[in-house]
């Protein structure tokens, strides 16, 4: 709202954006408060990366409103940029220059005066401070994102975009990118995400899932999670190829998901599939499959929804 003291990190209302005949993004209403954790999941060509560019003011919506830090996003888009940072999906250094030249770099971009000591303390903060001199182009995949970030945060934004920052990371890597934001959060900073990583995700305050341009769910993950209390299960008792062969003569791939020695089915209504899976099974000439109810993931959430030919009709 214009004049609110304190307003959210970001509202919008029915953000659309269309690419000739594609709509990208769908009627997107978004309120997030100051300092949340927010993560946006989705399969590939879902909006995320097009939600963010709107968000940051770098891509005009088609259609609808929104603030970013109180600001309007057609008529701000500038003092938008300058409070915000932006990790794109395919964000590029300069392989030419070494780790502090690409941050001034930054701070020149972003007209920072006196960015000295900004820069140790990202360097120091990333773990990059040993080798200041070393040249982008020399950097493993984790440090280079770390770079990256380093220099999205040069103009202490107070809002920080990061689409898919640990793709292509080793675990170790991703671990002490973790960290780094804990300590961004720590410091009140605000973070929207795109991860494909959903243990990642569940990591956040709240998590948006995307299809085909639309916020399909927006909640914590608890709460999302919970959608699927008792309906989520694992299949034993038989040779589990033999079960997944079998009910995927009827049910979707997506319905079942082998996790190693694990075959997990959602059985979107109930009792009632579950009775029609073990009599399917048996007709097939498969008995004594018992299925346990187990504690839902996020990706057992993600995968269900994206299971259904209508998504979210099931649940
Ligand atoms: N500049 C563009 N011109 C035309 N179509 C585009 C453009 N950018 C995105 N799109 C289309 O919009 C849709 C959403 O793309 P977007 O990149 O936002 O998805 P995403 O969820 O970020 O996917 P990914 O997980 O692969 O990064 C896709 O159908 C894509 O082809
Ligand atoms: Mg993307």
């Amino acid at each position: 709202m214009p004049g609110t003291p304190n307003p959210p990190a970001i509202e919008t209302r029915g953000l659309r954006r269309a690419f000739d005949s594609v709509d990208a993004v769908k009627n997107l209403t978004l309120t997030l408060r100051r300092g949340e954790f927010f993560g946006l999941v989705g399969p590939d060509g879902a909006g995320k990366s097009t939600a963010i560019r709107m968000l940051c003011g770098i891509l005009k919506p088609t259609a609808g409103e929104g603030r970013i830090l109180g600001l309007d996003l057609y008529h701000d888009a500038e003092a938008i940029k300058s409070r915000i940072g932006y990790l794109s999906q395919s964000f590029t250094l300069y392989g030419d220059l070494t780790i502090s030249e690409n941050i001034e770099f930054f701070a020149d971009l972003h007209g920072v005066e006196n960015y000295q000591r900004r820069r140790d303390e990202l360097l120091a903060f990333t773990r990059l401070d040993p080798f200041p001199g070393r040249l982008a182009q020399a950097l493993s995949g984790g440090m280079k994102k770390k770079l990256a970030l380093a220099c999205a945060l040069i103009h202490t934004p107070e809002l920080l975009f990061l689409d898919e920052p640990s793709t292509g990371v080793d675990p170790v890597s991703r671990g002490e990118f973790r960290t780094i934001l804990k300590g961004l959060l720590d410091q009140g900073v605000t973070i929207v995400m795109t991860t494909p990583y959903l243990d990642e995700a569940e990591r956040c305050d709240r998590v948006g899932m995307m299809h085909q341009g639309k916020l399909i769910r927006l909640d914590t993950p608890v709460a999302i999670k919970a959608e699927l209390q008792g309906r989520m299960v694992a299949a034993s008792g038989a040779p589990l190829g033999d079960i997944y062969k079998i009910l995927k003569q009827r049910w979707p791939a997506t319905a079942l998901v082998r996790y190693g020695d694990r075959l997990h089915f959602f059985a979107g209504r109930g009792a009632e599939e579950l009775a029609e899976a073990t009599a399917w099974l048996n007709q097939k000439g498969v008995s004594g499959v018992r299925f346990t109810p187990i504690e839902p993931s996020l990706e057992d959430v993600f995968v269900a929804l994206m299971s259904e030919p209508k998504v979210g009709a099931a649940l």
